[in-house]
């Protein structure tokens, strides 16, 4: 349960796709094991998505299996506060508040909004064709995620450092004309250890990432993980050749993947590649065996929480009902602050 004294770990997951590989040991992971620390408040930012996602099917679907890989995952409802983002209607009401003191220069800053800027005007076009007020706003957005939950830490990926330090910006302009009545925390990005130090390589060895389409997901079939195991690339250095480890894709995913109970087959992998005599095949094999030996049991639950009138929606009712005590809070001493009551 919630320990005021603890500080306050928030994150937000955008539900654009079907968790991979790539977010279970860059983003979940490290996530779980800071929920160990810190008081923690972990959400599905849907609002976010809208912003790039149109079909209400698509946008309903990834909500639940997103919410649904984190629980299978391992998250625990009890320590974590698990909610939905539209969930928490006091987000809407902060992000007007919080509009009106930020500076339109900033938004005109942020990355995601300039790359699209600089993308059009390279290509000739209008400089803002195809971006919509969601995407201007978003880092409006995402300060209120922060600073509506009193967070102090939040961990992120370096791509959204930015936002976060949109977020301590936004707070700053806010406590210097309220703060007599009452401040917001201002919040700090952090970037999680993944305990690995390294991305991992996706089908086509570059970073997996799901706007290179190179993605293993999560819970696949095992008949079509073992498929996508076979199409990561190789080269075609002979079955006896001695084989560098580190610079092959397959081997990189084992080594990062694999759980602390795998270090012997990892360690006696490397062995065997340095040495010569074991080819890519067998490799490929072993990841496979590593992979579906975690993933099997992860993929039942995943299975079990998307059953439609599984416990999923009571979870995420719990969550935003812990999240809303929290957020009505703040909400009600910023009303008062700017004088709307
Ligand atoms: N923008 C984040 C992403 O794309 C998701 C997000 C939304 C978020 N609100 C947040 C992350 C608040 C951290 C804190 O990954």
């Amino acid at each position: 349960m919630s320990q005021p004294a603890a500080k306050v770990s928030l994150t937000g997951i955008k539900p654009s796709g079907e968790v991979h590989l790539g977010n279970l040991v860059g983003a979940i992971r490290p996530a779980l094991r800071l929920a160990q620390q810190y008081d923690s408040l972990y959400f599905i930012a849907d609002y976010h998505a809208l912003t790039s996602i149109r079909d209400p099917e698509l946008l309903r679907h990834y909500s639940r299996s997103v919410a649904a890989s984190w629980l299978a995952a391992g998250l625990d409802p009890k320590r974590t506060t698990f909610y939905v983002q539209s969930d928490i209607p006091e987000i809407f009401e902060l992000n007007w508040v919080l509009s009106c003191v930020t500076g339109k220069g900033l938004m005109n800053r942020a990355h995601a909004y300039k790359a699209a800027r600089d993308r059009n005007v390279e290509a000739g076009e209008d400089p803002d064709v195809g971006v919509n007020m969601g995407l201007y706003n978003y880092p409006i957005l995402m300060a209120v995620d922060i600073l509506i939950m009193e967070t102090d830490v939040v961990p992120v990926g370096k791509d959204q450092v930015q936002h976060v330090e949109y977020a301590a910006d936004i707070a700053g302009s806010f406590n210097h004309l309220y703060g007599d009545s009452y401040s917001f925390k201002v919040p700090q990005a952090v970037i999680p250890e993944t305990g690995t130090g390294d991305v991992l390589p996706g089908l086509d060895g570059r970073k997996m990432s799901k706007s290179y389409d190179n993605t293993i997901p999560l819970f696949l079939p095992e008949n079509k993980l073992k498929k996508l195991v076979r199409r990561i690339p190789t080269d075609s250095t002979p079955v006896e050749a001695p084989k560098d480890p580190d610079s092959s894709a397959v081997f990189q995913i084992l080594e990062q993947f694999a759980p602390a109970s795998a270090a012997d087959v990892v360690a006696d992998t490397r062995k065997r590649l340095e040495a010569g005599g074991m080819g890519w095949g067998e490799l490929k094999n072993v990841l496979f065996e590593v992979l579906n030996a975690e993933l099997a049991p992860m993929r039942e639950r995943y299975d079990d929480y998307m059953r439609p009138g599984s416990e999923l929606d009571e979870v995420l009712a719990r969550g935003a009902e812990r999240a809303r005590e929290r957020a009505t809070r703040v909400l009600s001493s910023v009303r008062k602050a700017v004088g709307v009551a």
